[in-house]
């Protein structure tokens, strides 16, 4: 299939529109990662989309939509709490996940009786669902399994003959993908950290915010420093059996992932900086290519702004390690972009 590459003019928009009406598949770009678009309503098309990123079927799609107002039309009820959350935070890098209206389809949802729903920023995007005149699915528009796609490049590469059409807008400002937040059982859980925290949520809603457990299972041994406010017990939203199911089905797969072997190391900034040193000369010295990831302390949005296209570069040089510093995790937006390293690491990350 010949891939359309379209600038994000009105026409195009109106072409790209066509497009989904009639089942097929646009990427779209949003303030988080670019999304892979497709009629959410139409099930032949959302099975297009699995297909298109090898994507496994039970992992549920998030809904996008063009207004607040849209919410209503994808959920039996919209609570206020769900109004609250949507004043605050939409457009923006928020998922909700709520009780799915019966018109969203199985396949849609990976068969859940919720659906995740997100009003993304993208002003193009938000005339592309408008235009459609249906809520799109928008999975990150990359391969399964592979880094998150920040740049329309990135979406080329990866899915160039798979897909109708890309709309290739500006690189994508916030470069993780969005929190969220489940909503569904009068609670408020975090089934996937982003750049809105939970302090954020807690501020504008002044209820308590609870983590999946799921985000807090990093490595072997325990959580001991690698979650915010890990200490604060009440926060878990269930016990810690270590066989529990993440309640984001996506949390359980392997993502992220560059063909480097990846190495995170934590510690003081001068001990991070020395052990980077140490492996980087003894890798070289055995004629390995070697990549660094070390962001400037405090810098988190641009730490998250960066992330997947400094792996994705990576690849393209063939680095055979990627020795990278960890960010403090007690800043939520750290513990957000922890959470996409360590995942990119398979978890492999030592203390110095
Ligand atoms: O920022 C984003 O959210 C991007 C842009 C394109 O909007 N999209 C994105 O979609 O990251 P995706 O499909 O790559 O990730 C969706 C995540 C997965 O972890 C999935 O398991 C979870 O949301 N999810 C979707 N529906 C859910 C539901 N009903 N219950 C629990 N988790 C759900
Ligand atoms: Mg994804």
């Amino acid at each position: 299939m010949e891939t359309k590459l379209l600038k994000p003019t009105d026409e195009n928009i109106e072409e790209a529109a066509r497009i989904i009406a009639a089942g097929g598949l646009v990427a779209f770009p949003t303030e988080t990662v670019y999304g892979l678009g497709a009629d959410a309503l139409n099930p032949g098309a959302v099975a297009a989309v699995y297909r298109a990123k090898g994507r496994p079927s039970d992992n549920p799609l998030i809904v996008h939509i063009a207004a607040s107002d849209d919410l209503a039309k994808l959920t039996p009820v919209v609570t206020e709490i769900m109004k609250t959350l949507a004043e605050h935070f939409w457009p923006g890098p928020l998922t909700m996940v709520v009780p799915r209206a019966d018109r969203v389809p199985d396949i849609t949802t990976g068969g859940l009786d919720t659906v995740a729903v997100r009003l993304p920023a993208n002003e193009y995007t938000r005339k592309l669902i408008a235009v459609s005149g249906c809520p799109l699915v928008g999975p990150s528009a990359n391969i399964s399994g592979k880094p998150s796609p920040t740049k329309a490049a990135h979406v080329v590469d990866d899915l160039f003959g798979k897909i109708d059409a890309v709309l290739m807008g500006e690189d994508c400002s916030v470069g993780i993908e969005s929190t969220v937040l489940d909503v569904s059982d009068g609670e408020l859980t975090i089934l996937r950290p982003g750049i809105i925290t939970p302090e954020q949520i807690e501020r504008a809603t002044g209820r308590k915010v609870k983590l999946d457990p799921a985000l807090l299972c990093y490595r072997d041994g325990g959580f001991d420093t690698l979650s915010p406010r890990q200490a604060d017990n009440d926060l878990l939203a269930g016990d810690e059996d270590p066989n529990f199911k993440p309640r984001a089905p996506g949390m359980k797969y392997k993502h992220y992932a560059p063909n480097a072997e990846m190495l995170i190391i934590e510690g003081s900034r001068e001990r991070v900086k020395s052990e980077i040193e140490k492996r980087k000369a003894q890798q070289e010295a055995m004629g390995k290519k070697v990549g660094v990831i070390l962001f400037e302390p405090g810098d988190f949005e641009g730490a998250a702004q960066e992330l997947f296209d400094r792996l994705r570069s990576m690849d393209k040089e063939s680095v055979d390690l990627i020795l990278a510093g960890a960010l403090p995790s007690e800043d939520g937006r750290g513990f957000a972009i922890m959470n996409r390293m360590l995942k990119s690491a398979g978890n492999n990350i030592i203390k110095v």
